[in-house]
């Protein structure tokens, strides 16, 4: 029995998972989402072409990979026929290529409005969800009232929707939203007959079978570990387990078929939404960040926050997800500082200092201490494999590792396919 491995974001989402799921997928048979939904925006960048991919998985570009959309996911029918539409001028071969779950859960249109009708009525305190109706559709799947995408086979399939979104229609009476239902109702409705032309299948055995027979998996998480909705930065979280744990259930693997977890981070951290973010910088370095990563929502293209890197953040990631090697994202972007900044621990509101992940984050007062680090001041950008890395990259690098005791064995220096440059240590 072969193991799947698993790659996932560290941080809050936007690591550049996509990127890496791409470069890696020549390497595996499978390519696997197992949660999240279209909330996820996974930019890959090849040969001139930029594409974002929401609920398809990142391997769809090579044509020798399988792709699966598990039972973790939720699952909305009108974006997928989107997405498909727009990959349609890739000529992949997407009957062939893509297998979905049954048992994923769909998201209908008033998941949306029930998501949009929430925020609202937060305020403030609203999450800065993605309004894409995640929260409502795992809310329903939890409460056991959601629909599956092999529900949409059977004969009662349209009075089913019927009747779940009657009962949300009578929840969204108490907000000030408006909507043109019978719209919304032939929309969602000619979406779902589009799917069913697809593979609707027991994903579980497929991966299974095919672990059986000695097949390589690469399960491809959305979002971050931050934004786990057992161990992120609750309430400011996605509906779902994004850490690796969240690839057993969420595909059908049992733990003792886990291989490598592979862990991908920025040089420094973002967060696009509400909620705590200990080394934000809402001065001109953020903006500069922000300007030199273009970090910009790839999903809704709201700018994202951004701040130096927080170790604390990622040793807690590490250890949840026990990661086994570290892919670290968009060096490139840190080349024009002459000095870098890294988090190494959080000084409470008490005075005291802890690296450890304080359970009210959302309400304690942290100051980050920062250890100084002398920047690359370089352009990476044109860097091949096999080139040395600028000795003060190295030094970041080397600090990083020892902090969090695991080998960075990929960094990455530009959004392309190949700006890929592995460490020569770790060659593969
Ligand atoms: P994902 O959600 O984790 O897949 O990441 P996103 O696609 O939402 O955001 C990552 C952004 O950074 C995308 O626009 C990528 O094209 C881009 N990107 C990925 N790797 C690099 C890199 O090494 N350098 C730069 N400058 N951009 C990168
Ligand atoms: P990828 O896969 C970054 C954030 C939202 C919001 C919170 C809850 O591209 O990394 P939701 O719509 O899930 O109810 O929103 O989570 N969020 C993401 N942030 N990248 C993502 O996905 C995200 N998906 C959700 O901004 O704060
Ligand atoms: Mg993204």
């Amino acid at each position: 029995m072969a193991k799947a491995d698993v790659l996932l974001g560290l941080q809050w989402g936007d690591e550049g998972k996509g990127k890496i799921v791409d470069v890696l997928a020549p390497r595996y048979e499978i390519v696997a989402r197992f949660q999240g939904g279209p909330n996820a925006g996974h930019t890959l960048e090849f040969d001139g072409i930029k594409h974002v991919l929401h609920q398809i998985p990142s391997g769809i570009f090579r044509p020798k990979a399988k792709n699966v959309i598990g039972n973790g996911v939720v699952l909305d029918p009108v974006v997928f026929k989107k997405e498909i539409e727009a990959l349609k001028r890739y000529n992949l071969n997407l009957k062939e290529n893509l297998y979905l779950s049954k048992k994923a859960t769909l998201i209908v249109p008033t998941h949306r409005l029930l998501d949009q009708a929430y925020e609202s009525a937060k305020g403030e305190a609203r999450i800065g969800s993605t309004l894409r109706g995640i929260g409502p559709a795992y809310q329903d799947k939890i409460g056991r009232l959601g629909l599956r995408v092999g529900d949409i086979l059977l004969d009662d399939f349209g009075e089913r929707f019927r009747r779940l979104t009657a009962q949300h229609v009578a929840i969204l009476e108490r907000y000030p939203i408006t909507y043109n239902w019978p719209q919304l109702e032939e929309e969602f409705l000619e979406a779902v007959a589009f799917l069913r032309q697809f593979n609707l299948t027991e994903t579980e055995y497929l991966i299974n079978n095919e672990l059986k027979n000695g097949k390589r998996i690469l399960a491809e998480g959305a979002q971050g570990a931050l934004l786990d909705i057992d161990f992120g930065s609750y309430p400011y979280v996605t509906s779902s387990n994004t850490i690796t744990a969240g690839a057993c259930t969420g595909l059908g693997i049992s733990p003792r078929y886990i291989g490598e977890v592979y862990g991908v981070f920025k040089a420094y951290c973002t967060r696009v939404g509400g909620g705590p973010f200990p080394t934000e910088l809402a001065d001109e370095t953020g903006e500069q960040l922000r300007r030199q990563g273009n970090e910009f929502g790839s999903t809704t293209g709201r700018p994202r926050r951004c701040g130096w890197l927080d170790l604390p953040a990622l040793k807690y990631s590490v250890m949840i997800n026990g990661v086994t090697q570290l892919y670290m994202m968009k060096a490139d972007v840190l080349s024009p500082f002459e000095e870098l900044k890294v988090c190494t621990h959080y000084r409470l509101n008490d005075g005291s200092e802890t690296d450890i992940m304080p359970f009210n984050l959302a309400y304690e007062q942290i100051t980050p201490v920062f250890r100084k680090l002398k920047g690359w001041h370089t352009p990476l950008n044109n860097l091949k494999n096999g080139d040395a890395l600028p000795a003060e990259l190295e030094n970041y690098i080397n600090f990083i590792e020892e902090q969090l005791g695991l080998p960075i064995v990929l960094v990455s220096t530009g959004p392309d396919r190949l700006q890929t440059f592995y460490r020569h240590a770790y060659a593969l």
